[in-house]
């Protein structure tokens, strides 16, 4: 599995996606669940689609959100975007991606949440270019469940790929190509989800 961002950045560009445990240290991640617990009466409930089409639909998804203040001082936040900025610069470099922007939220998905199979570069979200999933939850079981499904072959039901949402784990893969979904777990599960936009 990739660790460095040449790694990653060749993982990309081979097959479109990229697991890498240990993104972050576990402690890392654990001061940056903190930091978003400390947050949890601002969540949201995660709507679908956007402007007049937002709205909260709890048979696509049950996850709580908060979006990242990109000029927060809060350390961990801190660490998580600036580690994101050296990722964007590093595929930039590697892959020409013009990779432009970043936006980011906290998702917490209580237990039995779930996120019907999607994409995330959908009507209204033009630009969305690589999506970026951190997990943030330590000591995740395969019995714990809350994999992300990530399908390779566009609306295939297979091949696919689970990955565990274990701390410090960062999924990364191109939006418009990869359908995915979050499976129910049987705990509370905590992630960094964000997206890369080219300049539309
Ligand atoms: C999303 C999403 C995946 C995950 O927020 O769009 O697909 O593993 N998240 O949390
Ligand atoms: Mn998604």
């Amino acid at each position: 599995m990739p660790a460095s961002p040449d790694a990653i950045a060749d993982a990309l560009a081979e097959r479109g996606w990229a697991v890498v445990p240990g993104f972050l240290a576990v402690a890392e991640a654990a001061s940056l669940l903190a930091e978003g617990l400390a947050l949890r009466d601002d969540f949201h409930r995660a709507g679908v689609g956007r402007g007049s089409d937002h709205q909260v639909v709890a048979q696509i998804r049950g996850d709580e959100v908060l979006w990242l203040d990109e000029r927060t001082t809060a350390p961990a936040q801190r660490l998580y975007l600036d580690r994101m900025a050296a990722l964007q610069t590093a595929l930039n470099r590697a892959l020409y991606l013009g990779l432009f922007s970043y936006e980011t939220h906290f998702a917490v998905y209580p237990p039995g949440a779930f996120y019907k199979r999607h994409l995330d570069a959908f009507h209204g979200r033009p630009g969305r270019t690589l999506s970026c999933v951190l997990y943030l939850n330590d000591g995740w079981a395969d019995a714990d469940g809350g994999y992300l499904r990530l399908y390779l072959e566009g609306a295939n039901p297979e091949p696919f790929v689970d990955v565990r949402p274990e701390a410090g784990t960062l999924v990364t893969f191109l939006s418009e190509r990869f359908e995915h979904e979050v499976l129910p777990a049987t705990r509370e599960r905590a992630s960094v989800t964000g997206w890369f936009s080219v300049r539309v």
